[in-house]
């Protein structure tokens, strides 16, 4: 019998005003999420731009209110020039990232479109790998200046009066990897960072800037490389990028469940690297973190790699579309707890992708967009997520795993939307053996009922969602005590709960 948990919220302990920025998320060409992803002119469901309206409307559920684009590692060989401008006159260009023909028949202009469809924003990355400098100032000039000068005028002349207004910028993309076209070592990229960020802020004093971090956790120069990048430009960005994909490749649910103590460590390391940095620098400024991917994937990973070697310069081939399990879903909502908890240092986090690349949102080429398994998370969190965190204090029984030891049972959060005046709390119950008996003690949220209590539960960790229909999705909890401002139920094995109060 598993241990009882308890979880005391009080609504004037709080971590953070979180940034609705954490529900972010990533469109990168890449695959088929442009191309028969959001862009399909011909298919029923297209709009008078070609974009899909059922691609929209999951979009819209999701309410992302920043999508990072256009890579990736796409980014690294763009030419952004090849991407705006009459469509008929654009260059097809070979992506090395993803070894696949791409048209720009999406580009620049149509992505700020469809953002404003999405009602979203776009966060853009600059190409650090085979560019500099120069081409960045040049984007920034066609995107955001209002100016009587050549690329703000050629926005003008391909149709686009106003700018974009883009505010929040990534210098590059996963510069450390190896596999990076025009990859770098931390001290040339940290002074060519610096350069793009201070250039670019003499055009827009008013724009903020994502440094990259390391491409994941397990790199090995992770640690060194933050430290020496910040030294570079510590002055000049906002933010350190983190990125990290998770597998379950062991076949254990227990242990894929853990790898949420992994993501605390990775995000209390960066933060503590920041930190050092400042201090080293005598600075009061405090840089946080953007971590612009995120998410579970390894399921295609092999049959990737060598459909890339054997098949290259497709357009949009079949690539990344992982098939997202029950338990996939889980570590996703565990995710977002983590990040809800670090809130305080975590400012922005691109849940990547969004569209038919390792995506909540699947399209069939000839049919429906359709939910995978990982939507609900995500949906639960960015509709119920938004306000302040507040600091939780839990006392949880521990279940022991093959390669993380002894964890915790649960893990959850909660969070305080003033203006709705509800709280939610978000909890994972991780033991996949046992039921959890659960209380949670209200504090300063006298007189609050329940007003919505949905769960993700399930006994097959592989069940999966697919076109014909959703076998994954939230069940109604009726099953619960109120007595005063103590909730008691309970959290059954390997399960997902948004338990939402409100007067
Ligand atoms: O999201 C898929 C890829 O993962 C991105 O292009 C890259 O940045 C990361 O390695």
């Amino acid at each position: 019998m598993a241990e009882k948990t308890t979880m005391i919220v009080e609504k004037d302990f709080r971590i953070a005003k979180i940034d609705d920025r954490l529900y972010g998320s990533f469109i990168e060409h890449l695959g088929r999420a442009v191309y028969t992803g959001i862009y399909q002119p011909g298919h029923p469901a297209a709009d008078e731009d070609g974009f899909r309206k059922d691609v929209l409307e999951l979009v819209k559920e999701l309410n992302v209110p920043i999508i990072r684009y256009p890579g990736g590692n796409y980014v690294s060989n763009f030419f952004w020039e090849d991407s705006v401008g009459p469509k008929e006159e654009r260059k097809k260009r070979l992506d090395l990232a993803w070894r696949t023909l791409e048209p720009n028949e999406v580009g620049i202009q149509e992505f700020q479109k469809w953002a404003k469809k999405a009602d979203s924003s776009v966060m853009m990355p600059v190409n650090l790998g085979t560019r500099g400098v120069s081409d960045a100032l040049n984007l920034l000039e066609y995107c955001n200046l209002d100016t009587d000068t050549y690329y703000a005028n050629l926005r003008r002349k391909h149709g686009d009066e106003k700018p974009y207004g883009i505010k929040t910028w990534c210098l590059g993309n996963e510069m450390d990897g190896p596999w990076q076209t025009g990859h770098k070592e931390a001290k040339e990229y940290g002074r060519l960072a610096a350069e793009t960020a201070k250039a670019m802020k003499l055009m827009d004093s008013s724009l903020e800037f994502v440094v990259c971090g390391s491409s994941y956790e397990g790199m090995p120069t992770f640690g060194t490389w933050e430290e020496q990048v910040l030294d570079e430009c510590f002055d000049y960005v906002d933010y350190v990028s983190l990125h990290q994909y998770w597998g379950n490749e062991k076949n254990d649910t227990a242990d894929f469940f853990a790898v949420s103590d992994d993501l605390e460590n990775f995000i209390h390391t960066v933060i503590s690297i920041c930190d050092f940095v400042q201090a080293k620098k005598r600075s009061k400024k405090k840089i946080h973190l953007s971590f612009d991917e995120w998410n579970v994937w390894y399921h295609t990973r092999t049959q990737d790699d060598q459909d890339m070697a054997n098949m290259p310069w497709r357009s949009h081939p079949h690539l990344l579309e992982d098939i997202y399990t029950y338990e996939d879903a889980i570590v996703d909502g565990l995710a977002l707890i983590k990040f809800i908890q670090n809130s305080d240092r975590v400012k922005i986090a691109c849940l990547a992708q969004l569209v038919n690349v390792i995506a909540p949102i699947m399209t069939e080429e000839d049919g429906p967009a359709w939910r995978q398994t990982i939507f609900y998370p995500f949906y639960h969190a960015s509709k119920y997520g938004r306000g302040y965190a507040l600091q939780p204090v839990i006392h949880t029984g521990t279940h022991e795993t093959s390669g993380h030891g002894a964890v915790t049972d649960v893990d959850a959060v909660a969070v305080y939307n003033e203006e709705k005046d509800q709280v939610a709390v978000f909890a994972v119950n991780r033991n996949t053996e046992e039921t959890v008996d659960f209380e949670i003690a209200l504090r300063g949220f006298e007189g609050y009922q329940v007003q919505t209590y949905e769960a993700l539960e399930g006994s097959d960790m592989k069940a999966v969602n697919s076109a014909a229909g959703e076998t994954v999705k939230p069940i109604q909890r009726g099953d619960y005590q109120m007595e005063g401002a103590r909730l008691t139920t309970t959290l059954k094995p390997a399960s997902w709960n948004v338990i939402v109060l409100g007067k």
